[in-house]
């Protein structure tokens, strides 16, 4: 069985939202519980950590997510990386664990269980993520805003949570020092750059991350049309 780690400690600068991203509503409830019911629909996940805004890891933030025993609130940290260290130290001992971030909502359990599996059946590999093909040309340029290159398309992916770790190897990574955490865009690079192996498992880009305004409205049509679909 596995643990999910699911990082909720974002401010929403980017946002513009007067609260936390992660209850700001969408399509009727908390950004945060979308993931959270998906997660809890992923038949190997058996338990769950929530790396929580500051001061929002209480009995009153429980209460309104409408948690269960096996889900477990605690403060996140100053860096993404910190508030997955964080939520690690207090998720027991199943060896896999699973990373998502609360700002892509439109997590599916079969995405979820898909990432789990490729990491369980690929006994070599240290990390499994999600990601995406990249469908956009993209290039390098300079601080000039002068091209330097345009990279091969066909070998670029664009990432996303989940990502999947066997727990000694995300533990051995995340144990640097907080500059180097919080340099981290996403967890697998820690490993990458410690030599680890990481697999990418391809995913849709609907399941995007929310960080403008503009994701916030996207996510919230993907969601509808996808209970429209469900109905
Ligand atoms: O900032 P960014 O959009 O990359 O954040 C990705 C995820 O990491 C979000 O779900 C956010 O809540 C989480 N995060 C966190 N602790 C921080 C910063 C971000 O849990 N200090």
């Amino acid at each position: 069985m596995a643990v999910a780690l699911i990082v909720a400690a974002g401010s929403g600068q980017r946002l513009g939202a007067r609260r936390p991203k992660a209850w700001v509503e969408l399509a009727g409830r908390p950004l945060l519980g979308w993931s959270l019911e998906s997660i809890s629909r992923t038949a190997s996940i058996e338990r769950v950590v929530i790396a929580m805004p500051p001061g929002d890891a209480g009995p009153e933030a429980a209460a309104r997510l409408g948690l269960d025993r096996a889900v477990e609130l605690v403060e996140g940290g100053q860096s993404r990386s910190e508030s997955v260290a964080r939520a690690l130290r207090a998720s027991g001992e199943d060896e896999i664990v699973l990373v998502h971030d609360a700002a892509r909502p439109l997590l599916t359990p079969e995405l979820a269980e898909s990432v789990i599996a490729a990491l369980v059946g690929d006994p070599g590999a240290d990390a499994a993520i999600a990601a995406a093909p990249v469908s956009d040309t993209i290039k390098r340029a300079d601080g000039a805003l002068t091209v330097i290159e345009t990279l091969d398309r066909s070998v670029l992916w664009s990432v996303q949570t989940p990502q999947v770790f066997r727990r000694e190897a995300l533990r051995r990574v995340l144990d640097a020092p907080p500059e180097q955490l919080a340099a981290a865009t996403d967890d697998a690079s820690l490993i990458e750059r410690a030599g680890g192996r990481v697999i990418v498992v391809p995913s849709s880009p609907e399941n995007l991350k929310v960080t403008t305004p503009v994701d916030l409205r996207l996510a919230e049509l993907l969601l509808a049309d996808r209970h429209r679909s469900d109905a």
